[in-house]
């Protein structure tokens, strides 16, 4: 995937979160419609996905695939780790990250790399953060590998994605949309069982998961009323990443894609033979 055209496809997103003040890209969680904002239910989401993993005074979190950087930054806020690192491949997501968070004391790093080589440490690690953002990964078990290459032993990956359960669909679907670039998702779907059996095959152990598909569309649901119903003057070029965002909503709501969340220990040990 070139770096210039995930930037491209991202364009939309950041010209629309800063029309409407949002900090997150991601669907959100919200139990029923119509009782928290979006910014409330893209914060949601991200303490469901964290769940009880605990985060102290002398963790280090990394935040891969963090966008404009909202939830590093409340991460950060209610934990208050030693250190969080935010890896994001868009150097205009990077930008508007370290802009929101410039001549703060103390906060996050935010770093321009890629999910698939992450500049960072062996086994230096305590928890990883992904949220929305392996769909994007051109090949996931890399990705998982690096994970677990920088974890320590016992470090935590909470993984959040869209997921679908008609891969051949999708894939289809993507190969036609990059003959009309405009419509190239940069979406490479895995199912939650293409998930489990990676983790497994692995060697990660298994702490939890859970399907919010429903949640997730009531948030984004609620989360586009709110946006439509303000007038869009002047924010160019994002009407388009609403109607495509409101085809997204829909998929959800009739269970074409799912949203799982994930949580995996790196083992302690090894097992020898
Ligand atoms: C849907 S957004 C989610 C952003 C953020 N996690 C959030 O919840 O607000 C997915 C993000 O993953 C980033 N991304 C995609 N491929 C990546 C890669 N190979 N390495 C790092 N980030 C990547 C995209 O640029 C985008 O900012």
């Amino acid at each position: 995937m070139s770096q210039r055209s995930l930037e491209v496809f991202y364009e939309p997103n950041l010209r629309l979160t800063q029309a409407h003040g949002l900090l997150g890209y991601n669907a959100g969680y919200a139990e029923a419609r119509g009782r928290a904002t979006f910014d409330q239910c893209q914060k949601n989401l991200v303490w469901r996905l964290l769940g009880d993993v605990e985060i102290g005074p002398h963790s280090t979190v990394l935040d891969i695939g963090c966008g404009i950087g909202g939830p590093s930054g409340w991460i950060y806020e209610r934990y208050r780790p030693a250190r969080l690192i935010g890896i994001e491949y868009c150097f205009s997501s990077v930008r508007t990250a370290k802009q929101r968070l410039a001549g703060k004391p103390r906060s996050p790093i935010f770093l321009q790399g890629d999910a698939h080589w992450l500049p960072v440490r062996d086994q230096s690690v305590d928890v990883i953060f992904n949220l929305e953002s392996a769909l994007h990964y051109a090949d996931k078990r890399k990705f998982f590998a690096e994970c677990l290459r920088v974890l320590k032993p016992g470090g935590v990956l909470c993984l959040g994605d869209i997921t679908t359960r008609h891969r051949r669909t999708f894939a289809v679907l993507g190969t036609l949309s990059r003959l009309i670039s405009q419509f190239f998702t940069h979406a490479r779907l895995w199912s939650s069982s293409d998930y489990l059996a990676t983790f497994e095959s692995l060697g990660f152990q298994f702490i939890r998961h859970e399907q919010v598909t429903r949640q997730s569309w009531n948030s984004l649901a609620d989360g586009l009323d709110d946006i439509g119903r303000v007038r869009w003057r002047g924010a160019r070029g994002y009407r388009g990443r609403f109607c495509y965002l409101y085809f997204v909503a829909r998929l959800l709501r009739d269970k074409w894609l799912d949203y799982d969340l994930f949580a995996l220990e790196k083992p302690k040990r090894v097992e020898s033979g």
